[in-house]
């Protein structure tokens, strides 16, 4: 403890000797060029991708912050693109511009307050250790992670959907992150024990853990359930693999897409079905059944924000069992079912699932070791890894659906 004393105040030192003021410069600076600062000494500037219009970021470069008594600077070492950051490249629904994005993201402390001890889960922190943030409780800082079971992200910030201000480094698109202590209400855990592409994964796995935790909320969901996952994308598969790493093992995908069909099997679903090859919901319904030995399925979740597979699902699924829908993070129209066949007459036990709140991020930890331990190949979810330069690309790239998850991985 005495050690990271003594290196947090000279790496302080060094930060507050070598800053020319702090906050930002009334203009922006062009982009910058890539920082050169030898491995282990903080920069006295770094730069953040802002997104300055839609459909564009530009690389600018800041003054790091002050790092005061109870805020943790961190050297991002990478950030995961999320459906989120590509509506608001798109759109900027969220009227966020100009905008720091990136909330999956995960890097190293590099300077932190002398009262910054342990994460929010309690855990010692130090120098060096590897971090992801959470929710940011601006309303209820004092919040703690065991009075959370009640709360998910959805009344709280992110950082990297924060709007922009004086400190700049407010997403993980950039080369730091400035994690504000104290009243600000920030969240973050250590998970020095994951390797990178694992710490890149976290937030969408949490979304996941929530998912499959208010599926057990039914009691329906047991080891020799048969499953169905509804949509591959990365969403659906690492559906499939919590699931595995739950120990349920008979699970059937169902996509229109025969390379993501592919990669469910390989996550662990032992059979699939492309819905594309049948014509009206009576055959796909047969074909869903046929898949797991001509029984509908105990479970099924959905993971795909089209309204008609909304009501599709419901089909799959037999009299008393359960149907988790998380396909919609966002608005995507309506759907029609039956409630009289589909619901009522079935006793359906349905449960919505929306993002995650900080006890699950705890679990999604152990979560992602099991995945590795058990073999399932999460790494080969990111399928693209771009540096901050090409982060235009990087988002472009999402919008194209070519790969699965991208990612901005820093040099
Ligand atoms: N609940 C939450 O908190 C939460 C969090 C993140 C994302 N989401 C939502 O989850 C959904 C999936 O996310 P993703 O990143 O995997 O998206 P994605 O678009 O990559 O994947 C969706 C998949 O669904 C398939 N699909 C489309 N229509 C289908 C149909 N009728 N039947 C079967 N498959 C069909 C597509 O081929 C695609 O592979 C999104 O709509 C997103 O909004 C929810
Ligand atoms: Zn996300």
């Amino acid at each position: 403890m005495d050690m990271n004393n003594i290196n947090i105040e000279e790496i302080v030192k060094q930060v507050l000797s070598g800053m020319t003021g702090t906050g930002a410069s009334a203009s922006a600076p062009a982009a910058a060029p890539a920082p050169a600062a030898a491995p282990g000494v903080i920069p006295k500037t770094a730069r953040v991708a802002m997104m300055t219009e839609k459909k564009h970021f530009e690389l600018q470069e800041y003054p790091l912050p002050e790092v005061g008594d109870d805020d943790i600077l961190v050297k991002v070492e990478g950030c995961g693109v999320c459906g989120t950051d590509a509506h608001e490249y798109k759109n900027d629904p969220f009227g966020l511009i100009p905008v720091v994005l990136g909330h999956e993201g995960t890097g190293e402390i590099v300077a932190m307050g002398k009262n910054v001890k342990v994460d929010t889960a309690g855990k010692p922190v130090k120098i060096g250790d590897k971090v992801v943030t959470c929710m940011i409780f601006k309303d209820d800082p004092e919040i703690t992670m065991f009075d959370l079971n009640k709360k998910n992200v959805g009344g709280a910030d992110v950082y990297g959907l924060l709007p922009d201000d004086d400190v700049k480094f407010n997403g993980w698109f950039a080369d730091y992150i400035f994690i504000r202590g104290g009243k600000f209400g920030s969240t973050f855990f250590n998970v020095s024990d994951l390797d990178l592409d694992s710490r890149i994964l976290i937030e969408p796995c949490a979304v996941l853990v929530h998912a499959v935790e208010r599926a057990k909320t039914t009691g329906i969901l047991k080891f020799n359930s048969r499953v169905v996952v509804q949509g591959c994308g990365p969403i659906g598969l690492i559906c499939i693999a919590v699931l595995r790493t739950m120990g349920v093992e008979n699970i059937c995908a169902v996509d229109g897409n025969e390379q993501r069909l592919a990669f469910a099997k390989r996550m662990g679903a032992d059979t699939s079905v492309n819905f594309m090859n049948y014509q009206g919901i009576e055959a796909l319904t047969d074909a869903v059944k046929e898949a797991q030995g001509g029984h509908l399925a105990d479970f099924a979740f959905q993971c795909t924000g089209n309204p008609k597979a909304h009501a599709n699902i419901y089909k799959f699924i037999r009299n008393g069992g359960g149907l988790c829908e998380l396909g919609f993070f966002i608005n995507g129209g309506d759907a029609t079912i039956n409630p009289h066949f589909d619901l009522c007459s079935k006793e359906i036990n349905l449960v919505g699932s929306w993002v995650y709140n900080l006890r699950d991020y705890a679990t999604t930890f152990d979560f992602l070791k099991r995945a590795k331990a058990i073999g399932l190949p999460m790494s080969d979810l990111i399928t693209h890894k771009f540096p901050l330069e090409e982060i235009n690309e990087a988002l472009e790239t999402n919008l194209a659906m070519t790969g699965l998850k991208i990612a901005i991985v820093n040099k």
